[in-house]
């Protein structure tokens, strides 16, 4: 036996005895090109008996109801709302976050891993026309964003360079190769190539809807899904992106997901509130819609006293309607994620070696899917039209309990300043291409009135680009002036 059939046959062995025999199947029709891919794609998986027992044990966890803990909203002395804040202390926020950028303290850190199933598009969800009159896309509006709050600060501070701010993109298998030449055809949308940093998060096997069997997807590949958001912790460190934070006296690290199309990337309130607080970690929110809102919610856990985040997957119909006993017109627990997270590079750098060692801190949640496989009985290719696998994620809240309380940091803002996340097709009720664009119009459009703008009729909408405004600033020439439906400014 050559070393290398030896090699391919003690891998076999090892699947076997984690009865996964049935992965071979078809292994003697393979040829030995095609067999080396398969035991090179299942070389990847380090203790297969183990990932079987962790399938096993998050499907449990999922069943035994997650949210039956006992849990509060967190303590005053950790939020603060931009809602009606003291115009003294946003400015101080806002001063601290703009000097930070200033220094070169700040990165800002985009989560672009997730496939868009609800969206319907095999397209990356950045890419998404959201149809606004200037045709762009989210990306094009989160890379003028940096480039407009970069110009702000050189003005600001009278600088005779514009702050290269580094963006890093976390993008995964599915999405990696067209968000990249997305870019590219968009000349990195005025940005220097140089502070646009891509990198992948990892992958996991998918499994049958018993969580017994790994999904074959076709006679010698396995289905193979992102691990989650919470595979960021991972990426960040098997990538070299801590190191290259560190590396470059990065500080701050704004993170957010890239559906939402009102995103303050880099917000300097949000960096500066984390700072004047000393938090390690910090996370925006917005008042919860409703009880069925799909948003997670940022609360404190009474057994523990340490924060943590209750996904809408995971609570229980009750505790979603709990009203609030203070004011019965409210949700007992309102404060919902809206993936905007701030964090020390000094805490990931403490703690991300800890968070990756254990599913102490970030366990397997299961989520059943259509996953497209090879069907063993006919050994022919199966689209599913219901769930027919579970696909294993980590979620990126899941380490904040590791962080103490005092450390952690809550911002409300307001929704139809910040939130419109786009995440269902068109024809859903909510968070579809046409509310983010209404919301993304209406925001604009208010700007215009507040500084006032006068529009030739009343329900007139228009866009404004964040190259002329981050976030309401600098608008006053629109004064006394008439703008009509569907103009840019
Ligand atoms: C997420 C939050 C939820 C929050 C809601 C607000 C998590 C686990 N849940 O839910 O608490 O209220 O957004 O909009 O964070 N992503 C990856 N890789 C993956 C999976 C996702 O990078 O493997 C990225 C997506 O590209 C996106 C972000 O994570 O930027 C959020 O993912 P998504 O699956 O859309 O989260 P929701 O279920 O909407």
């Amino acid at each position: 036996m050559t070393v290398e059939s030896h090699y391919q046959q003690k891998i076999i062995e090892v699947f076997k005895k984690a009865d996964q025999g049935h992965l071979f199947k078809y292994y003697e029709t393979l040829s030995a090109k095609e067999q080396q891919v398969l035991v090179n794609q299942l070389s990847t998986i380090e203790d297969p008996m183990k990932l079987v027992k962790t399938v096993s044990e998050a499907i449990k966890f999922s069943l035994a109801n997650s949210s039956s803990g006992s849990f509060t909203q967190l303590p005053d002395e950790q939020t603060a709302s931009t809602i009606g804040l003291a115009k003294d202390v946003y400015n101080r926020w806002s001063e601290l976050g703009y000097k930070a950028i200033a220094n070169g303290e700040v990165a800002i850190l985009l989560m672009a891993g997730g496939q868009g199933t609800r969206l319907g598009s095999d397209d990356p969800k950045g890419c998404f026309d959201i149809h606004l009159p200037s045709q762009k896309s989210l990306f094009q509006i989160q890379a003028e964003k940096i480039l407009k709050i970069a110009n702000l600060t050189r003005e600001k501070f009278n600088l005779d360079f514009v702050p290269e701010i580094v963006w890093y993109i976390m993008t995964s298998g599915p999405t990696r190769t067209s968000t990249e030449a997305f870019f590219k055809q968009h000349n990195f949308f005025g940005l220097n190539k140089s502070q646009i940093k891509f990198f992948d998060q990892g992958k996991l096997p998918c499994f049958d809807i018993n969580g017994e069997k790994i999904l074959l997807h076709s006679k010698n590949a396995i289905c193979e899904a992102p691990d989650g958001n919470g595979g960021l912790y991972k990426s960040l460190q098997n990538n070299g992106i801590l190191e290259d934070m560190i590396s470059k006296g990065i500080k701050h690290i704004h993170m957010y997901c890239v559906d939402n199309s009102l995103v303050k990337v880099a917000d300097p309130v949000f960096l500066g509130f984390a700072i004047d607080k000393n938090f390690d970690l910090a996370t925006k929110v917005v008042r919860k819609r409703d009880a069925n809102e799909s948003v997670g919610l940022i609360v404190l856990n009474k057994d523990t006293n340490r924060p943590c985040v209750i996904e809408y997957s995971e609570i229980s119909k009750e505790l979603a309607e709990k009203k609030d006993p203070q004011d019965s017109n409210k949700l007992f627990l309102r404060a919902a994620n809206i993936v905007n997270h701030y964090y020390s590079v000094d805490l990931l750098a403490r703690m991300i070696p800890k968070w990756i060692s254990s599913q102490e801190y970030l366990p397997f949640h299961i989520a059943k899917k259509k996953i497209p496989c090879i069907n063993l009985k006919t050994d022919e290719s199966h689209k599913p039209v219901e769930p027919n696998g579970i696909k294993l994620e980590q979620f990126i809240f899941d380490v904040f309990p590791s962080v103490e309380l005092e450390k952690f940091g809550c911002l409300e803002v307001d929704r139809s300043d910040e939130f419109s996340p786009l995440k269902n097709a068109d024809g859903a009720k909510n968070d579809t291409p046409t509310t983010c664009k209404s919301d993304y119009l209406a925001r604009g459009t208010n700007w215009v009135k507040e500084n006032g703008g006068l529009l030739e009729n009343e329900d007139d909408l228009v866009e404004i680009s964040p190259l002329t405004s981050y976030g309401g600033e600098g608008l006053e020439f629109v004064k006394g002036k008439t703008f009509k439906n569907g103009d840019v400014i």
